[in-house]
């Protein structure tokens, strides 16, 4: 099986899981990537079960639109059954490193709204250790060189991500060669630097279920 069709088989897993965990009419949250992408299209296929959705990111915010589901502000909401997005590393007790698309801090207020995260993912993404991918850091633009030096102060080596301004108009650093032994600590630690809306770890708050494409079918794991 192609990646492509590993995204497919869990964006189909996961309209399953919405359709059968999720009351009829409820809010759905929806992530950002390419195989969260997979999940809205999909998700055309139980339309007439999904109340409204809330989106991770602009791009999400018009694919959702395009396909006629509204889109509320999240600040109008006060139930979220369910949140589902991708994730680019994620470990065997569901913390994951995310970011790669630049919607983390977004991602990472919509997943703490949410009752539960549903993570969609291939077999690719399941990692003993996080830290391969490099760990995105969202910033504010006039902190980034403090914040770069901080990193490396840290054992990390910041990587400007040139040419990308998030949607919230701040910038990414993207970090090589941290060791995440303690992902949680690790969370906290890079959030304290002055200047940083947040960090690309979703340790704190992790998934509550990872539904992972293998060419053997789709596993699911829960926390
Ligand atoms: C977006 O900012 C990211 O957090 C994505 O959720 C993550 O990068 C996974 O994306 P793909 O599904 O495209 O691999």
């Amino acid at each position: 099986m192609t990646q492509d069709e590993l995204k497919q088989a869990v964006a189909q897993a996961a309209i399953r899981y919405v359709a059968e965990n999720v009351p009829a009419g409820s809010i759905v949250g929806v992530g950002t990537g390419s195989t969260a992408n997979c999940f809205i299209d999909a998700l055309v296929q139980i339309k007439d079960r999904v109340g409204a959705t809330v989106a991770s990111s602009e791009a999400t915010k018009k694919r959702l639109e395009g396909h006629g589901f509204m889109v509320l502000d999240l600040n109008a909401v006060t139930s979220l059954p369910v949140y589902v997005d991708g994730a680019d590393e994620i470990t065997h007790s569901l913390e994951m490193l995310k970011g790669g698309g630049g919607a983390l801090t977004r991602e990472k207020i919509v997943a703490a709204v949410a009752d539960r995260f549903v993570c969609v993912c291939d077999a690719s993404k399941l990692v003993a250790t996080l830290g391969t991918f490099p760990l995105p850091i969202e910033v504010i633009p006039m902190a980034q060189a403090y914040v770069a030096r901080e990193i490396v102060k840290l054992g990390g080596q910041p990587k400007f991500r040139d040419g990308f301004i998030t949607d919230n108009g701040n910038v990414i650093l993207d970090v090589h060669g941290l060791a995440i032994d303690a992902p949680v600590a690790m969370e906290a630690t890079l959030n304290a630097i002055v200047g940083v809306v947040t960090n690309g770890l979703f340790a704190r708050r992790g998934a509550d279920v990872l539904l992972l494409g293998t060419p053997a079918g789709v596993r699911q794991m829960v926390c």
